[in-house]
């Protein structure tokens, strides 16, 4: 790192070290993915004619509204399909399997999933084409629905476009890719089958839960709230996972996320993939 990227640097750490903890987040989250989140920012106090993040600072302490805007800045969207290939394994061994028979024995069969903080559709898309392929699962049993969530707008419209590119599917087997996707000049589509069974719609997971009521019998929750939220945020994201589900309904993480400690009525299924249970 050169001398101007170290003062750079510098100037992020502050500067995110001081802005976070004022915004319910925490730094922990953010430290490797800073410089990216760092050059949107000095984008924006770029726009405003501010030549540095202590500019920036200062002027954020004049102006409320502009706390709105850098909120928007701190959100990652980076995924991909069948990220961290063991927890998908796992999901398509053990969990929608089990979740297809439970709902096989109600009257209206169906799975119901929430992707939140689904970012640009890989990872609902991923449960989709598990659901159409995997051995282990008899889909007969049971409809899959899926509701994918995220705040931003611009990450839900490509997902409904449903277009990426290769690099983002280098996880998936390559039957999947060849039976999902068709070239589309120098990116790929996914074939309405699999686009069928997923809604998206914008949520803020720190806001009330989704419209529509029903409980979900699988939340994806990865990479976001308790990545880079506070403890006292993520407590209130667990409250509101615990009210979108019944017991025997599983919450997946990030490999390397917790729960708060000592909170709510998840316990592990397979920690070590991020998978509990709702128990009680
Ligand atoms: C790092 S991506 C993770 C994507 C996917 N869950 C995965 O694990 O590959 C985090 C996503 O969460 C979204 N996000 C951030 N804050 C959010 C919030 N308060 N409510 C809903 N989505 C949020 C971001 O826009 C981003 O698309």
């Amino acid at each position: 790192m050169g001398l101007i990227s170290v003062t750079a640097d510098t100037e992020c750490v502050a500067f995110l070290q001081w802005a976070l903890p004022r915004m319910g987040r925490r730094w922990e989250g953010y430290r490797k993915v800073r410089r990216r989140v760092c050059k949107k920012i000095s984008r924006r106090a770029l726009e405003l004619n501010l030549p540095s993040l202590s500019d920036y600072r200062r002027y954020l302490e004049e102006d409320l509204q502009e706390w709105r805007y850098l909120d928007a800045l701190l959100d990652v969207t980076i995924s991909r399909f069948y990220r961290d290939r063991s927890v998908f394994d796992f999901i398509a061994a053990e969990i929608l399997p089990t979740l297809a028979r439970r709902a096989h024995m109600a009257d209206h069969p169906s799975v119901r999933v929430w992707s939140t903080g689904c970012a640009n559709g890989e990872e609902p898309y991923t449960i989709a084409l598990m659901w159409e392929f995997s051995t282990s699962l008899d889909n007969s049993e049971a409809e899959l629905h899926i509701l994918a969530t995220d705040i931003k707008a611009t990450v839900l419209r490509r997902a409904e476009d449903a277009l990426y590119p290769r690099s983002s599917l280098k996880d998936l087997p390559a039957r999947w890719q060849e039976a999902a996707f068709s070239e589309s000049g120098d990116v790929v589509a996914l074939a309405p089958r699999f686009r069928q069974h997923v809604t998206f719609a914008q949520h803020d997971i720190r806001e009330n839960l989704p419209d529509g009521g029903s409980l979900f019998d699988l939340i994806m929750c990865r990479y976001q709230a308790f990545t880079y939220f506070d403890e006292a945020g993520q407590r209130n994201v667990l409250d509101s996972l615990t009210q979108a589900t019944r017991p025997g309904s599983v919450l997946v993480l990030g490999r390397r996320e917790t729960l708060p400690s000592g909170a709510g009525s998840f316990r592990p299924l397979e920690q070590s993939l991020g998978v509990f249970k709702r128990c009680d």
